[in-house]
């Protein structure tokens, strides 16, 4: 059983450590494998905008690089009603590298009330490549 709370806690955690110093919006993530490894990640902000990287994708490629594998959930925290939503870049990856995975998002002023869906729901017909 996935501990859903214990997720969104480790994403309000990690989202104290966003870099956000243009939008001012933190946003945490954290993914859980199937092992029951947690690894989360911040979103991180650049002065020249776009370069920007979403907690998501922080999360994501932290845990890819460190070997981790087999994403069964992700949580996303934000200050925002209902929580925010992965971005459309976020969705391909998760689509990509965490295909068969729940979303759980809550706002930050509300870690309790979880909204879910799956990485699929959000991204159905995602672009892959089979090699
Ligand atoms: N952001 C995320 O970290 N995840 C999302 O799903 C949406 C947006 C970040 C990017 C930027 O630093 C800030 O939120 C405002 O867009």
């Amino acid at each position: 059983m996935i501990n859903k709370n214990k997720l969104i806690q480790a994403a309000a955690r990690s989202r104290q450590r966003a870099v956000a110093p243009y939008s001012k919006f933190k946003v945490g993530a954290a993914l859980l494998t199937k092992s029951g490894e947690i690894i989360s990640g911040a979103n991180v902000e650049s002065a020249s905008y776009g370069l920007t990287c979403c907690a998501e994708r922080v999360a994501l490629f932290g845990a890819l690089t460190g070997g981790k594998k087999n994403f069964i959930a992700v949580a996303v925290v934000a200050r925002a009603a209902g929580g925010a939503s992965p971005c459309g870049a976020c969705r391909q990856l998760l689509a990509e590298y965490a295909p068969d995975a729940m979303v759980f998002m809550a706002d930050s002023a509300a870690l309790k009330k979880i909204r879910e869906a799956t990485v699929r729901e959000l991204l159905p017909s995602a672009f892959v490549i089979v090699p």
